[in-house]
């Protein structure tokens, strides 16, 4: 459904697109003809990054820079200097993310300030700075903002510092697509489920059993594929979703209805040995 030209003449800025799902959506994008820019803390990641960017590229150019999404001033400092670079930008993927497992109580004020300073306030930051100089050009744009399945209704256990900045993330998607849809401005996000990527797995699962454990909780009964979040990133950035605003799309195999009250007989036998279970239980009822 994607043609080489389905982002031409798109400039679009993924924060932590050196690696990791960032990097994914990253290359698809310069794949369709957008030019790319992003940005992250560490040079040497970014330069590595930029250059698997470039390799999928159909005719955009990458290029990267040296940011903290936390230090504003750094943020409008970076977007002054990518529209120089590229004469404009059309797009922002807030993906920058920081996140770890911890036990609540034993938090420091510090570790829940760094997740949500990255998550949230990055968030807004490079939101601020983008859409200010869309509203600024007259120029229509858009925003996707990655947050998680725990954002919406559950919360997470261990993860409160990121389960409060995706959720106050979402939020800020939801106001700002009703506030900003007067100037052209799309904001949409997407809600993640596990995604195997080195950053989240080596601070996320505990060990292998843990592991095993996650995937048990799949009704797809495997993880997602960074190239199936690429895909839905697209359609959403693209105009194929022109009246798509302040929508969040789930990608999780089904993981987050796992709580269906009698999901629960699926894991007590195989599927054939509970068919004939629920015929003889109708038989002996009629
Ligand atoms: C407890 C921790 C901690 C840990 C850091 N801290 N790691 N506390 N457990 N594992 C505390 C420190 O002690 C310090 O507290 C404060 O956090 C800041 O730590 P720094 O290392 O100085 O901060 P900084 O260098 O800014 O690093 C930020 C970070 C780090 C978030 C802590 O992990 C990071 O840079 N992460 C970026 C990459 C990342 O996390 N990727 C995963 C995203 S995956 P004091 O009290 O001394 O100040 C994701 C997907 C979710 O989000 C969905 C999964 C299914």
């Amino acid at each position: 459904m994607f043609t080489s030209d389905t982002l031409k003449d798109e400039t679009i800025l993924i924060t932590g697109g050196g690696s990791g799902l960032g990097l994914a959506m990253a290359r698809k994008c310069a794949s369709l003809g957008s030019n790319i820019a992003i940005c992250g803390r560490t040079e040497e990641k970014l330069q590595k990054g930029a250059e698997k960017i470039k390799e999928m590229g159909s005719g955009g150019t990458v290029r990267y820079y040296v940011a903290d999404v936390r230090d504003y001033d750094r943020v409008k400092e970076m977007m002054r200097q990518i529209i120089a670079d590229f004469g404009k930008m059309t797009g922002l993927v807030n993906n920058a993310a920081g996140n770890f497992l911890s036990a609540s109580e034993d938090l420091s004020p510090g570790g829940f300030k760094a997740v949500v300073d990255i998550v949230l306030h990055g968030s807004f930051n490079c939101t601020h700075v983008f859409g200010n100089y869309l509203i600024g050009e007259e120029r229509a744009g858009n925003i996707l903002n990655m947050v998680t399945t725990y954002a919406e209704s559950t919360g997470s256990a261990f993860v409160l510092p990121s389960a409060c900045g995706k959720a106050g993330v979402l939020a800020m998607t939801r106001s700002l697509a009703y506030e900003w849809a007067t100037y052209g401005i799309r904001l949409n996000a997407i809600a993640p489920g596990p995604f195997p990527t080195e950053g989240a797995w080596e601070r996320l699962m505990p060990d292998e059993s843990a592991e095993k454990k996650f995937l048990s909780k799949i009704p797809a009964g495997r993880y997602g594929d960074k190239e199936e979040l690429a895909n839905l990133a697209v359609f959403l950035m693209s105009d194929m979703a022109s009246y798509i605003t302040g929508e969040c799309v789930v990608i999780d195999g089904g993981e987050r209805l796992a709580a269906g009250q009698f999901n629960f007989i699926d894991k007590l036998a195989p599927r054939e040995k509970l068919k004939e279970f629920f015929k003889s239980m109708h038989k002996r009822e009629g």
